[in-house]
Order: C-alpha cells, then sequence, then structure tokens
C-alpha cells in the first residue's frame, strides 16, 4: 500500500521511541522506503542499531557525519520524502516546530521538507493539555501539517490521560489512506453536520435524541477520501474520525449548529445536512439545577432554527446542498415536499419502517430523490457503503 513512497521517520525524544521499531517495520512491510532521523534525546530512548537494522539505511542525527565530514542534506532529504512523520512528537520538538527553530537535523529537515508533514505526540496529559502546546499544535495545523492524535491512556508517569502517541497500527492507517485519496473532488469543500444537537433544560439535563452520527461521519469520511477538504459540524458523538482531510468543529445546540453552518457555507462548494437537529429548545434553561419537588414541571419550548432552510436562502448557483429526511409515513411525498421547501439539490430519504435503517445502525437502507425529480432506490448496506452511493450522486450533480 505505500509501495514506493519514501518517508522520512523523525523519532525524537520520548519513552514511546520504543514503539519506533514496531512503526518502522510496518511502514517496510508496506513498501515504504523509510529513512529515520533522530534527536540526540531520541537517541538515549531506542538504539539507533535497531531502527538502522530495520531500516537497512544509517540513522541521521547530526548535520555532518564528525568522522569523514559528510553532510547530512537536510535540503536533499525534504527533497526526497513524500511524507514526513514526526513518531514520536515531543512537546519540544512541536514548540520548535512551530516556531521555526532549527536546532538539529529534524528541524532542519522539517523546515526543507515540502512534503505533507504528519505529527503524532507524545507526552504527559498535562504537558498536552497546557496552553502553551495546544497553541503550538494549532500554529502547526494551520501551516497545513497533519496531526494523529494521542490516546487516552496509562502514561510513562502512571498518571492517565490523553498522551499516549497513537498506536503503530492506527499511524499506518492513517498514511494508508492518505496516500489511498483519490483526487476525484480535489480542490472542492464541503460542509456536513452530523449527529444530534443538545438542548439544555437546566445544568445538568438536556433534550436529545437518538442520532449516533454515524451516516454523516461516514458521508464526511467518504467525500474526504475522494479528495475533498471536509468542515465537520458535529453534535455530541462517540466517534472518531480517520481522514485528516476532515477538520471537526464540536457543537452542543441547534442554535450553535446554526451559526458555525451559517459562517461556513459561503465558502464551501456544498453541504450535506445529516445531523438531526432538535425542532425545539427551552424557552428559559436554568443555570442552576432545577431541584426535586413534588409540583408538576412545565417546560415551555420554542421552535428553533431551521438550519437546512437557512443556507438554502443563502445558496448560490454554483453549490450544492444535499438534506436528509426521515421519515415514517407518505415517505417520499414527504421527503419531496422538504426538498423543495428548504431548496435542497437532493434529499436522501431513510424510512422508519425499513428494518435496520435509521438511528443507531450500522446499516441503512435509503432512497435518493433529486430535484429533477429523479428517484434511485438502494438496498440495506452498511453506512460506510451508503455514503459512496451518495457521494456518487454528489460527484454527478457537480
Ligand atoms: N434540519 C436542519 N435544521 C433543523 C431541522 C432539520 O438543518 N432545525 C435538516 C436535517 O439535517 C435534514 C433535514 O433538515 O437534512 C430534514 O430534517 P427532518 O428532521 O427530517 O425534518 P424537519 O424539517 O425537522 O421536519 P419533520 O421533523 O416535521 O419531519
Amino acid at each position: 500500500m505505500l509501495k514506493g513512497k519514501h518517508i522520512i521517520l523523525s523519532v525524537t525524544g520520548s519513552i514511546a521511541a520504543y514503539k519506533a521499531a514496531v512503526l518502522l517495520r510496518l511502514l517496510i512491510k508496506n513498501g515504504a522506503e523509510v529513512q529515520v532521523l533522530m534527536t540526540a534525546l531520541g537517541k538515549q530512548f531506542i538504539s539507533p542499531l535497531t531502527l538502522a537494522t530495520l531500516s537497512k539505511k544509517p540513522i541521521l542525527v547530526e548535520f555532518f557525519n564528525p568522522e569523514n565530514g559528510q553532510w547530512n542534506s537536510h535540503v536533499d532529504l525534504g527533497k526526497w520524502a513524500n511524507l514526513m512523520l514526526v513518531a514520536p512528537a515531543t512537546a519540544n520538538t512541536i514548540a520548535k516546530m512551530a516556531n521555526g527553530i532549527a536546532d538539529n537535523l529534524v528541524l532542519t529537515t522539517y523546515l526543507s521538507a515540502t512534503c505533507p508533514v504528519f505529527i503524532a505526540p507524545a507526552m504527559d496529559l498535562d504537558m498536552y493539555k497546557h496552553s502553551a502546546t495546544q497553541k503550538n499544535i494549532e500554529i502547526l495545523k494551520s501551516f497545513g501539517n497533519f496531526f494523529i492524535e494521542p490516546a487516552e491512556g496509562e502514561l510513562a508517569s502512571g498518571l492517565i490521560g490523553k498522551g499516549r502517541m497513537a498506536e503503530p497500527e492506527e499511524i499506518l492507517q492513517v498514511l494508508t489512506q492518505f496516500f489511498q485519496t483519490s483526487t476525484e473532488l480535489k480542490g472542492k469543500t464541503f460542509l456536513v453536520t452530523a449527529g444530534p444537537t443538545i438542548e439544555k433544560i437546566d445544568a445538568v439535563r438536556f433534550i436529545s435524541n437518538h442520532s449516533s452520527g454515524k451516516m454523516g461521519y461516514s458521508v464526511a469520511e467518504e467525500l474526504a477520501n475522494r479528495g475533498a477538504r471536509v468542515i465537520l459540524v458535529s453534535g455530541q458523538t462517540n466517534l472518531s474520525l480517520k481522514n485528516s482531510n476532515i477538520d471537526r468543529i464540536n457543537v452542543l445546540s441547534a442554535a450553535e449548529m446554526l451559526e458555525k453552518c451559517a459562517t461556513i457555507f459561503p465558502n464551501v462548494d456544498g453541504a450535506i445536512m445529516s445531523a438531526a437537529v432538535a425542532d425545539y429548545t427551552i424557552e428559559n434553561p436554568s443555570e442552576k439545577k432545577i431541584k426535586h419537588s413534588q409540583q408538576h414541571l412545565t417546560l415551555t419550548l420554542v421552535p428553533t432554527a431551521d438550519i437546512a432552510c437557512e443556507l438554502g436562502k443563502m445558496k448560490t448557483e454554483k453549490q450544492l446542498l444535499v438534506g436528509f429526511a426521515l421519515e415514517t409515513d407518505n415517505e417520499i411525498e414527504n421527503a419531496f415536499s422538504k426538498l423543495k421547501k428548504k431548496n435542497f439539490d437532493a434529499i436522501i430519504l431513510n424510512s422508519l419502517n425499513d428494518k435496520g435503517a435509521g438511528f443507531q445502525f450500522d446499516t441503512n437502507k435509503i432512497s435518493i430523490i433529486d430535484k429533477n425529480h429523479s428517484l434511485e432506490h438502494f438496498e440495506l448496506k452498511p453506512k460506510t457503503e451508503v455514503a459512496k452511493d451518495i457521494v456518487n450522486k454528489i460527484v454527478k450533480m457537480l
């Protein structure tokens, strides 16, 4: 899967450096040619001999070989690489990368590299959470570098939290996915909404729905796999994303989702509205916890804004707007009237009468109706496959 790819693996000074041997082996097994760079501290955590033996290349640490003066050209390395991976990346290296510091070979190569750069942080939970580290990560993201998020778990310090370097298998998956990404939608940007919204009753309670977000996340992944940039505005879900071309913006309420979507929509080529947005919100949510009492409690609900409708009003001729309709009766008729009301170009219909379709399932059964009255029915299939049918339709409509 990585056949013919030139990868620079930069190992910096973290205990997670021990995972670099497995990672290196996986990259090579999958066909990549790997040049390992190490920082001086990285060398203390794992022997260069191990990595040199696995990569069948000398490990590079210094700017030049002190014995014979041979120059380890960071410029040539930067040109050679199809991808640079910094794993593990310490808080120190991340900070230096974000600030253009160039005091070792990993950093000079980073500054010379014109290829995509992936960074897999590894550090203690408080170091990772610290505003300085988070700011540096944001800076690097704004340079277009990709982060492979650390996992939660037991850390070398004995503390438990987020900071463990992603497992080598996960890093391999991210890289193979990156290289597999097709170019069909390259240059296009899509907004996708997904998951449920949460409407606050008081400090601890809320109204929501059973949406898992799986359908919207699958559509976001499929768009990104075909080369699009995706901005995913997501309600609260337990899902994670594989494709690094997806920017996730987390929101809670319908009002928050509307605010984000209205700002993003003018700058995208299309939007796919798969979120299960609450139709009503609490008129006066309480800041404090409402105390238990034997009295009846009446909540006054007021309608939320219809986000899809608002985007439908803003839509230009060049933009696409695709919605979903979850129906229980008169499915096609209701879906078509929603398509017209919200100014959608196409609507994806799910019926709760179909077994295995709708909320919480990993499968879905859809029909797609477009504004030219074309109607296509699809079989029950995994949501990842359903997403392909939806994106095929989007590609045709663009
Ligand atoms: N939608 C939205 N904002 C809302 C309600 C719905 O953006 N406040 C979007 C959904 O994401 C979906 C489409 O509109 O793409 C239709 O949602 P659905 O819940 O099926 O329809 P509603 O308009 O809420 O109508 P009803 O609940 O009466 O069926």
